[in-house]
């Protein structure tokens, strides 16, 4: 028996796993020097002067910091070209998405997304009793025709994930407007954009390109990936003032602590070296793709800082093997792995030990 009344929406959920460590692997196979490419963090050190805002920050630590993250707003919203009232920020780009769901879905709501996808979506579609529509997605990529038509007047909200994870796959703006103009406008559409640093600009803008005409539209970004505070946890959302005044009220309070706040203002000050690093990862992924598909392997296109290689029935297997060699990759049962672009030393480990198909 249970300690208290568990709702039933929780009790169904699993616990969620987050990739696994390099250490953890290590032990449960005897074996040293693994490598973690399973969480699509980013390889490279963070900036020093990021680093020295989080040190300076934290000297006032006793003290909590600015709830409403006031510098912060106002500086991406500068950076974006938009206005401060667009903007607000999470714990994560993911404290983000649950405040969507505590502000949007009610039991019985239905939030659709193409799947496979990110895996807190169903969990934050669960949590609130609401019901995930989940879209299968052709040839890896989003059958945005099919999500159009799984929309009914329960639709509260759709999720599309661009680049998707775990696939990597991209969608164009003009294939969101599409899906946009065949849904009702009071339908919340979130463009999770996490891994947007690391794609092809000719996907366009959802900010410039949509949200002047869509006030519908959400998008979701990140200082977790390509800025590399992933240890942070600060994200931010970029959409219409009316949606930010309520996201807000359901912020945990004080959540984007102040040591977080003062990193994502030095990431902005940081920006050429962010710069270089999205280029040099950009530059192993090509490598790494080149690779694989000399050794054989057929792979979706790659447009963020990771590849999908589709395994079917033998993901498990070539986990583990992979695994047992000290390279942590991503599994998704039955379906293919996800293996995060590391440094240089880090993907060719990766290409050594997984060998031909
Ligand atoms: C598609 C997608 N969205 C959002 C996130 C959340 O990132 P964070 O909460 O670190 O901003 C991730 C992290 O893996 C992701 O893959």
């Amino acid at each position: 028996m249970s300690i208290g009344k568990v709702r039933p929406a929780v009790q169904a959920l699993a616990p969620y796993r987050p990739g696994k460590g390099a250490k953890q692997a290590e032990e449960e196979h005897g074996i040293s020097d693994a490598i973690k490419l399973a969480s699509n963090e980013n390889p490279y050190q963070t900036p020093d002067a990021v680093v020295d805002a989080v040190t300076k920050a934290s000297t006032g630590v006793n003290r909590y910091g600015d709830h409403r993250a006031s510098e912060l707003r106002a500086a991406l919203a500068r950076w974006i070209g938009v206005s401060t009232e667009q903007i607000t920020v999470g714990c994560g780009s993911v404290g983000l998405l649950q405040q969507l769901g505590l502000v949007y879905i009610d039991p019985g709501d239905e939030v659709v997304f193409p799947w496979l996808s990110f895996e807190a979506y169903p969990v934050y579609a669960q949590v609130m009793g609401g019901v995930a529509v989940k879209v299968p997605l052709l040839n890896h990529s989003f059958d945005m025709k099919a999500v159009a038509d799984l929309v009914t007047d329960k639709t509260k909200m759709i999720l599309l994930a661009t680049p998707n994870n775990p696939t990597g796959t991209a969608i164009s703006t003009a294939q969101i407007e599409t899906l946009m103009k065949a849904i009702p406008n009071n339908v919340i559409v979130v463009v999770d954009e996490a891994y947007k640093e690391f794609s092809n600009p000719s996907f366009g803008d959802p900010v410039t390109d949509l949200l002047p005409r869509y006030r519908n539209l959400v998008v979701t970004r990140t200082f977790s990936k390509a800025y590399g505070l992933a240890g942070l946890r600060i994200g931010y959302a970029i959409t219409d003032p009316e949606i930010v005044n309520e996201i807000d009220k359901v912020l945990v309070p004080f959540s984007v602590n102040s040591a977080a706040q003062a990193g994502a203002l030095a990431a902005l000050e940081s920006l050429d070296i962010i710069g270089e690093n999205i280029s040099r990862i950009m530059a192993e992924r090509q490598r790494v793709i080149d690779s694989l598909t000399e050794q054989g392997w057929e792979l979706p296109e790659a447009h963020a800082n990771f590849v999908y290689i589709p395994l079917g029935d033998r993901t498990d297997e070539i986990h583990l093997d992979l695994e047992k060699q000290g390279v942590v990759t991503r599994p998704f049962s039955g379906e293919g792995i996800r293996v995060t672009i590391g440094s240089e030393a880090e993907n060719t480990r990766f290409l050594t030990s997984l060998g031909s198909p």
